[in-house]
């Protein structure tokens, strides 16, 4: 009897840290856009060397009331992996903070670095619509974003520069290095091809660095007209405004990078039309391929994370490979093959 009793307080009390860890789990996102906007992590990068602590307070620009909270902020960082401690002597008095693999992706001037990813996602604009979410649910509004600003993200980019900026920067951020990746390790992919558009390409990220690579390729980056509105190309690359439910410009392929996972099936099978109307060869799409049987458990919240990132601002979804194939035959596609080399996500060739 002692013994169950014993049992079951020691299930209530770890029942108790899985919900306190749930409902804490903001203090993540909001301890990491704190230290960048602090700073914190360029400090340390052009320190050079494992940076103490008083070195660090120094060095930021802070309130001197608030030297003593710094190492607070640094402790859970240092827990979730942002920043490693190191020893600067041998008796260990002294330890000094530097930058973890995660933290170095971070860093504003690092060709690769994710911090505009961040800042777009956790900006207001983009965290409360997450407070609409049970709303949203009961009314028949399109997504929780749209719930909360009264409209659809892309209308609201279209008239809002700093939301417009801000998410055509973290698309950026997010295909650099995607665009290493592919251009890298799948070269094959564009072998034969004349001619690329790259659908709601964005900004131009990853059409810049196809056309850079394979000189021989004409590229077109095609995506709303307020996105693509006074960008230049270069000699075999050029911007165009339009639709893509409308018409997409024809091609040899295109590219679709993290477009499909924004819209629901029937928005898709309609692109996917479209496409079909537009190339010679294929459709290539970049998304991520839902499995949760493959993968460790870190990778796997992390796709249901960006699942419901693309439920509450398009409203969009994550598919599986059996989501894929129906799409993919319903807009008259007979085949595809799907390569599995960017991480979380995957590149998805489609024929005619
Ligand atoms: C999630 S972003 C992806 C951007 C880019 N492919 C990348 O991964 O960096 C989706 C893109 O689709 C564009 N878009 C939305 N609706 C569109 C439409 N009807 N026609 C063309 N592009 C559209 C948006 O402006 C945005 O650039």
């Amino acid at each position: 009897m002692e013994a169950q009793r014993e049992e079951r307080s020691t299930k209530l009390l770890g029942a108790q840290t899985h919900v306190w860890n749930h409902i804490f789990s903001f203090i993540n996102s909001m301890s990491l856009k704190c230290a960048i906007e602090l700073d914190i992590l360029e400090i340390i990068h052009n320190y050079g060397q494992p940076m103490p602590l008083s070195k660090l307070i120094a060095s930021l620009p802070i309130h001197p009331s608030k030297t003593t909270f710094v190492y607070r902020l640094m402790r859970i960082l240092t827990h979730s992996g942002f920043f490693s401690i190191l020893k600067l002597d041998e008796n260990e008095l002294e330890v000094g903070y530097v930058l973890t693999d995660a933290s170095i992706l971070l860093l504003k001037d690092n060709p690769l670095s994710m911090a505009p990813f961040l800042h777009a996602m956790l900006d207001p604009t983009l965290t409360k619509p997450w407070h609409q979410l049970p709303t949203w649910f009961k009314n028949d509004d399109p997504s929780p974003f749209h719930t909360e600003h009264g409209m659809k993200i892309w209308d609201y980019a279209g008239r809002e520069p700093k939301l417009n900026h801000l998410f055509n920067d973290a698309m950026a951020s997010d295909t650099e290095l995607v665009a290493k990746v592919v251009t890298e390790k799948c070269k094959g992919v564009f072998k034969g091809l004349e001619s690329l558009v790259d659908v709601g390409g964005g900004t131009g990220t990853m059409a810049k660095a196809i056309a850079q690579t394979f000189p021989q390729l004409e590229c077109t980056v095609f995506d709303l007209p307020h996105v693509v509105a006074n960008l230049q190309g270069t000699e075999n690359l050029k911007f165009v405004g339009g639709d893509m439910f409308e018409s997409i410009p024809p091609a040899d392929a295109i590219l679709l990078k993290w477009i499909m996972h924004d819209w629901n099936d029937e928005q898709c099978v309609k692109i996917l039309k479209n496409c079909k109307k537009a190339i010679k060869s294929k459709v290539i799409v970049i998304d991520m391929v839902v499995d949760s049987e493959k993968g460790d458990d870190k990778s796997i919240e992390t796709q249901l994370f960006i699942d419901m990132v693309v439920m509450v601002l398009y409203p969009g979804i994550e598919r599986t490979e059996k989501e894929w194939a129906k799409l993919i035959f319903s807009a008259g596609f007979s085949d595809y093959k799907i390569t599995r080399v960017l991480g979380l996500r995957s590149l998805i060739e489609i024929y005619p």
